[in-house]
């Protein structure tokens, strides 16, 4: 492997943590030192970039983190990032500890970040996407999705012993953001009876199709799985309007919430931040910069910042029809 005078770099988390960020955190930092390449750990993302804080990152640092949820290099969404002035700060510091390369893990708001300070300043960042809501275009995984949602499985099939028991509808919440592909998997996953993401609206047919057929004057149960930015008020708001249409049924709510960021990863989430933690300090070694890593058809292959952003990526259609098929009845 060619390396191009690489002998420092430093490696961050931002944004909302996400299972398997210490995973790839070790993979950067173990890749790194096999090569002789000195490594520091930023606090608190963007933040500790400005804020000079720092610490040198040696084997003993990352020992059995590998199965850890969080991130041990904390993180933040920061706001003076933003600005010209912050970021200007942030390349003193690093530029004082002569790092040469970047690694930062996160959504696409990290890496908008980072794509603007590389059009600024010459150290190159290379991006590694963490978040539990797989919603980056430019790659078909993000670490943290696999943890995420087979928590939300676990959460749900709890709440159908509940819901069978006593005859209820229950309206599950999801996180994600205006993605729905959490909610979309962990429903199918769970044998949800309807399924309500951002990306179909038009689904909400099904809700009332199960409502009608199913639920009034039939003492039967139910899971509709909401994703949190299903129209605005994700499943309060959709259980508001089916109590006011039909105040006889038992129905409740239960937003899921912060449980979805944490737990140990999955085994998938740990292999895949291997997988990118090392294809991240590779491409930092040959010269590559302002690239994410990301995984199409399970191969690992880097994309442009400017051509990654949040997106309202398409749903599988197999996966909506696959639904439709299994629900009715
Ligand atoms: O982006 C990850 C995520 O967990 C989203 O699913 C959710 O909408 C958001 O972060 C919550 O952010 P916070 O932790 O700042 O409340």
């Amino acid at each position: 492997m060619q390396k191009k005078g690489i002998k420092c770099i430093a490696v961050l988390t931002s944004g909302g943590d996400a299972p398997g960020m210490n995973a790839a955190i070790r993979a950067v930092t173990r890749a790194a030192l096999t090569n002789n390449v000195k490594v520091f750990g930023i606090n608190y993302g963007f933040q500790g970039m400005i804020e000079n804080d720092f610490s040198e990152l040696n084997y003993e640092d990352i020992g059995g983190i590998i199965s850890l949820g969080g991130t041990i290099l904390k993180t933040a969404r920061c706001k003076k990032f933003t600005t010209y002035e912050g970021r200007e700060k942030a390349y003193k510091n690093l530029k004082e500890r002569n790092i040469d390369g970047v690694v930062v893990i996160g959504g696409d708001g990290s890496f908008k970040g980072a794509a603007q300070f590389s059009s600024e300043f010459d150290i190159p960042f290379i991006g590694i996407p963490g978040t539990i809501d797989n919603d980056i275009t430019g790659t078909e995984y993000t670490i943290g999705f696999d943890t995420a949602i087979n928590t939300v499985v676990e959460a749900v099939d709890k709440i159908k012993d509940t819901a069978r028991s006593h005859g209820r509808i229950f309206f599950v919440e999801s996180m994600g953001r205006e993605a729905g592909l959490l909610a979309l998997g962990s429903g199918i996953a769970c044998g949800a009876e309807v399924i309500l993401i951002p990306e179909v609206p038009e689904q909400e047919k099904e809700l009332d199709r199960f409502i009608n057929k199913d639920i009034v004057n039939k003492k039967s149960s139910g899971i509709i799985m909401v994703a949190e930015g299903y129209k605005t008020g994700g499943a309060l708001k959709i259980a508001e309007r089916v109590k006011a249409q039909h105040p006889d049924i038992e129905a409740r709510v239960t937003i899921l919430g912060h449980i979805q960021r944490g737990g140990n990863p999955t085994a998938q989430d740990r292999i895949t931040a291997t997988r990118m933690g090392v294809a991240a300090i590779n491409g930092l070694l040959v010269g590559k910069k302002n690239i994410m890593i990301g995984l199409k058809n399970q191969n690992i292959v880097e994309i442009s910042f400017s051509l990654v952003k949040k997106a309202f990526r398409p749903i599988n259609k197999e996966f909506i029809d696959l639904q439709e098929v299994i629900t009715r009845h």
